[in-house]
């Protein structure tokens, strides 16, 4: 069985951490968390992946520790980043190469001067270098017609690297960020399971 460690930050709700969980315990996803990794400790996910009883480490920033912890002391097939907030150094990205993912709250291009398409063909916005609510507020100020998730393997080009899945979410009129980001996550869940499945069983 694959192992993988997940990473996250109090800048999210864990959300995408419990889907995975929430797959494992149904059998859906033959995955071994082996632990959660997180800046913080009040981030919502510590507390869940605790519920879980997954190993949980909190990292103080100590750049070289995290190569040292996913190598030495939870060593791991892939690393998953879910509102991971800080900087993956490129020598962690060199030695893990095609095996971190990640999932951005925005459209990543398969090419880097590429752009996707929505469902109705209007192009849709990668919110490059934005995070969490300021990527789903884009959306908004834009005034796109859909919201759209990628999950992508880390790339030594920020918030780039090949695309392994999208979702998308239309926008309604009325949407805030609140009601946009809650229906983006459920698709979100789907997408981040789905791809972790095929990964876990090549
Ligand atoms: C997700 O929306 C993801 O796209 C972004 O961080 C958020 C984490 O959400 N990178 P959650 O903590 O899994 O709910």
């Amino acid at each position: 069985m694959k192992k993988i460690a997940v990473l996250i930050s109090d800048a999210g709700t864990g959300s995408n951490l419990q889907a995975m969980i929430d797959s494992i315990y149904a059998k859906k996803l033959a995955v071994q968390i082996c632990v959660v990794i997180s800046d913080s400790k009040e981030a919502i996910g510590i507390q869940r992946a605790k519920n879980a009883r997954i190993p949980t480490y909190i990292f103080d920033s100590r750049e070289e520790g995290l190569e040292i912890l996913l190598q030495k002391k939870y060593p791991v097939d892939f690393i998953v980043l879910t509102g991971w907030k800080k900087i993956i150094p490129d020598s962690l990205i060199t030695i893990f190469a095609g095996k971190i993912i990640n999932i951005h709250p925005g459209l990543i291009p398969d090419t880097f001067d590429g752009f996707v398409l929505n469902p109705d063909q209007t192009s849709g916005l990668w919110n490059r270098g934005k995070f969490t609510k300021k990527a789903l507020q884009n959306f908004l100020d834009q005034k796109a017609t859909y919201a759209g998730s990628s999950v992508h393997f880390l790339s030594k080009t920020f918030d780039f690297g090949k695309v392994l899945g999208r979702c998308f979410e239309k926008i309604r009129s009325g949407d805030t960020v609140e009601t946009l980001y809650k229906r983006l996550k459920v698709k979100e869940h789907t997408l981040l399971v789905d791809i972790l499945k095929e990964l876990s069983e090549t």
